[in-house]
């Protein structure tokens, strides 16, 4: 089933159909496989429609019931048929319009109409036989006339635009609905799988990589063996480190991190190993470095990559040796730690650019774990968004919220960059925006999170392509054509074609329109 509904907010779809009304004031009807209109409400009638007789015919009961009619046999038609789209004339027998069909895996689900324009301008004779087809409606057909001289009339070239924008509708309505579908598919499939590790510490998710990472956690847990976390910012390196420690025979001793990018050479130095009083200015008693400090626990070296390499070859001397020697002192101490440590920089590449000791790599390297990023595995995100949503409304004492399924469809859709520490933040942020309001609407998102979506599937390549094409085709033959009839009068112009002067003259420009590079007739080239 397609979820019209959806319809009206895909940009793309959105954008189609003003350009329909406003090039060929057509309005776009969607209809299911029963013939039903599922995007029109009487309610909100003239705020939507920009066609004059579909105006008209809408507004009133009867007219509106030969309308539905009309469309209802238009259905039938493309039920029955296997082209694309048709042209049918309407209720008034003269003007025309397009239906052009959804087809999912061979499966008709309905169809897009475009309502209405005329093929021919009005003659006595047509205008005759629209008040004779009208009123053998029963419509009081003398309403309508005015309505029916407001219609575009399209030539043939016209059309074949007219009908190549009508057919992108059906296409992106197809492409939504297969999305949504694959999605919903793969998140209801990962929800049903039995069995699957919810957790593992305060880590999150159930996807395929974060199973495989569970089950390589629980083979590392009392092996002795350094680990190197490899990951992306964000990626949730620091609580694998913590994981690794907390579920290890070294769990009743220290976990103590260094963070080393944020000290100088001569720092860490003394940061790691410690020093003796004297050793240099400002070392005014002996002091116990990290490594010390973590005996019989786990040392975790965050950003190692980051580390100097005059640091890495003292790193590797304690790592083979098991002893220090702390800075200014000559006396070796024998410490017993596991080290883990994390980086998100390609320690291969560095060590290719002497940035980092290839020795030092190996002997880091003997458990190898890779954090895959959360654009890697979406399924994750749901119950990611559960568990921050949680957290954060019992921290601040608030009713658990809900997200209105379009915010949920776009936080599913951006690939986050900034990994789950970006997605912690913007729920963070959401909790904090929607106060006591229970539901998170798609509003409230973070802009680039909002707009993503729509971004790309504009630049999507179909639509750069195709599209992109054609409608500037269009654009240049209505400009060429409108700078004659109005004998260049560009502010005439600008203003029929509902645009700004400046961008007319830009488009007149862009595609090489300027009176003086078109040669009249009888003019020698
Ligand atoms: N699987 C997960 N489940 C729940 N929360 C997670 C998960 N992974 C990461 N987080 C949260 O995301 C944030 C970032 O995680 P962490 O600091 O471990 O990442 P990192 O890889 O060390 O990042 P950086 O590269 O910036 O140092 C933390 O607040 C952490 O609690
Ligand atoms: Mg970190």
């Amino acid at each position: 089933m397609i979820n019209w509904d959806e319809l009206k907010h895909i940009h793309v779809i959105r954008k189609l159909g003003e350009i329909l009304a406003q090039w060929f004031t057509t309005d776009i009807f969607f209809i299911d496989e029963r013939g039903q209109i599922k995007n029109f409400d009487p309610s909100r009638l003239d705020s939507e429609l920009r066609n004059p007789l579909s105006s008209a015919l809408l507004a009133k009961e009867r007219g509106r019931l030969i309308f539905m009619k009309t469309l209802a046999d238009a259905n039938e038609k493309a039920l029955k048929s296997e082209l694309d789209h048709h042209s049918i004339p309407g209720p008034a027998g003269i003007e025309r319009f397009i239906v052009s069909r959804i087809t999912v895996d061979r499966e008709y689900l309905g169809s897009v109409v475009a309502y209405c324009y005329l093929e021919d301008q009005l003659t006595p004779a047509m205008i005759t036989q629209a008040k004779q087809t009208l009123g053998a409606f029963g419509l009081d057909e003398s309403g309508y006339m005015e309505s029916l001289s407001q219609l575009k009339v399209l030539d043939e070239q016209e059309r074949r635009y007219f009908l190549e924008l009508v057919d992108l509708v059906a296409q992106e309505v197809v492409t939504f609905h297969t999305e949504i579908s694959r999605r919903e598919e793969r998140i209801s499939a990962l929800n049903n799988e039995l069995g699957v590790r919810y957790s593992y510490d305060s880590m999150i998710g159930k996807s395929k990589p974060m199973q495989d990472l569970y089950g390589l956690l629980d083979k590392i847990r009392s092996s002795e063996s350094t680990v190197l976390i490899q990951g992306e910012n964000g990626t949730g390196k620091e609580l694998i480190a913590k994981a690794i420690h907390y579920n290890s025979p070294r769990k009743d001793s220290q976990f103590v991190t260094v963070n080393c990018s944020a000290f100088n050479e001569n720092l860490l130095d003394s940061e790691l190993f410690g020093h003796v009083k004297g050793s240099f200015t400002g070392a005014i008693k002996d002091k116990k470095g990290l490594f010390e400090v973590a005996d019989k626990g786990t040392l975790f070296l965050d950003e190692i990559g980051d580390m100097p390499l005059s640091m890495q070859v003292k790193l590797l001397r304690v790592l083979q040796q098991g002893t220090l020697t702390p800075v200014g002192s000559t006396e070796q101490r024998k410490v017993d730690v596991r080290v883990v440590a994390a980086t998100n920089k390609d320690l291969k590449e560095m060590i290719d650019d002497m940035q980092f000791r290839e020795d030092l790599y190996y002997r880091i390297n003997v458990i190898n774990l890779v954090v895959p990023p959360l654009r890697d595995r979406k399924e994750d995100i749901p119950i990611l968004i559960d568990h921050f949503v949680n957290r954060g409304c019992k921290e601040k004492n608030l009713a658990v919220k809900t997200f209105a399924k379009r915010a949920m469809e776009r936080i599913f859709d951006y690939p986050w960059p900034g990994n789950i520490r970006e997605l912690e933040n913007e729920i963070e942020r959401l909790i904090v925006l929607t106060g006591e309001d229970k539901n998170i609407s798609m509003e409230i998102l973070s802009a680039r999170i909002r707009d993503h979506g729509e971004t790309l599937k504009m630049q999507g390549a179909r639509v750069a392509g195709k599209l992109k094409d054609s409608l500037e085709e269009l654009e240049k033959s209505m400009i060429k054509e409108g700078l004659r009839r109005t004998n260049w009068n560009k502010s005439r112009l600008a203003k029929e074609l509902g645009i700004s002067r400046a961008g007319l003259i830009m488009k007149v420009e862009k595609y090489r329109l300027d009176k003086r590079k078109i040669p009249r007739s009888g003019e020698a080239a």
